[in-house]
């Protein structure tokens, strides 16, 4: 693997196709998980950049915790806290507030690093420079070594291979598989107090869709449709309860419009998952990526309830992160 950036960058050339990639890098991840330390030797003597645009918790932590049990130095540099500000616009006549150019600070990180880990968010203010994904791939052009996202402006891939991995470990736990043909996953929209980017979701269709194993569906308010990019392929229905009938994974999260970029048309708290709504479903596992907002997005009783897999999920997030990183180490 050369960079990570969406699901196309999981394809190898021994892989048939995208589905069996996935599957190899869920296999590879759980095998991590059984046996944190086996190729405790591939990071030694590398050195790693983490990156940070913007606040993290589990992405920070896990992906440090992963190169650690590679052998491998991670290195945290909160940017926007620590450093100085910068300039991602080619040809900026830098004037303003931005005090260093990608084009000057990237290469730097590239000698310090053996590879970079990146975090941006989207400003949701301009589409087209957060759906050029300006930021990331200006790290990618400048910085000479290979790019892991971290969350960017319009997808979080570590986030969604995690996701994925959860999945595959209930469907072979509780073997949902024998029982049905095909598990039924459904994406749904939730409230939220203000407009938050797409990435989560659209990451989350993008590799769903690309994984095949599930039927898929996403449920949200009218006006509230992602990027067709990510989501063709998948049911699409503004009838939440019609979605969550007979579904054995709910994925919540909250996202804004896309159309009418980055607004925040309702708040319906009806769009919020109860123990009521879970009745409909073949007794769902939730899921979350986080964090979330008790009793806006997600109640309590659904969070604290037997369903309820977020803290499973968010500590599968050092096996996604190890088994890209090895691949990476693997790859260079
Ligand atoms: N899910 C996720 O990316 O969490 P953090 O923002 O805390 O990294």
């Amino acid at each position: 693997m050369k960079q990570f950036i969406s699901v196309h960058d999981v394809l190898t050339p021994s892989s048939e196709g995208l589905s069996e990639a996935i599957n190899n890098l869920i296999e590879k991840a759980l095998a991590y998980k059984l046996n944190p330390f086996a190729d405790k030797a591939l990071g030694t003597g590398k050195r790693m950049g983490l990156i940070f645009l913007n606040p993290s918790l589990r992405t920070r932590l896990s992906t440090q915790v992963a190169a650690s049990n590679l052998g491998m130095e991670a290195i945290i540099f909160n940017v926007d806290k620590e450093g100085w500000a910068l300039e991602f616009e080619e040809g900026a006549i830098m004037s303003g507030n931005t005090v260093e150019h990608i084009k000057d600070a990237a290469p730097i990180l590239g000698k310090y690093f053996d590879l970079l880990a990146i975090r941006t968010f989207p400003s949701l203010k301009n589409k087209e420079e957060d759906c050029s994904e300006l930021y990331i791939n200006q790290f990618i052009k400048y910085a000479g070594v290979p790019v892991v996202s971290l969350e960017s402006a319009t997808r979080h891939p570590l986030q969604s291979l995690t996701d994925i991995i959860t999945i595959q470990e209930y469907l072979k736990t509780q073997q949902l598989h024998h029982k049905k043909q095909k598990p039924k996953i459904v994406l749904t929209w939730a409230p939220h107090v203000k407009p938050l980017p797409h990435c989560v979701a659209n990451s989350f269709a993008e590799w769903m869709n690309a994984w095949g194993v599930g039927e898929f569906v996403i449920t949200h308010p009218q006006d509230y449709e992602l990027d067709e990019k990510f989501t063709k392929g998948a049911t699409i229905t503004y009838n939440q309860d019609e979605a969550l009938k007979n579904a054995d994974f709910i994925y919540v999260k909250n996202w804004s419009t896309y159309t009418d970029y980055g607004k925040m048309y309702e708040n319906d708290p009806e769009w919020m998952l109860t123990n009521e709504k879970l009745a409909l479903t073949n007794n769902a596992k939730v899921m979350h990526c986080l964090p979330v907002r008790r009793n806006v997005e997600l109640s309590d009783e659904i969070l604290d309830g037997p369903n309820s897999i977020v803290t499973q999920e968010a500590g599968n997030r050092v096996w996604a992160a190890q088994a890209v990183l090895s691949e990476i180490l693997n790859a260079k």
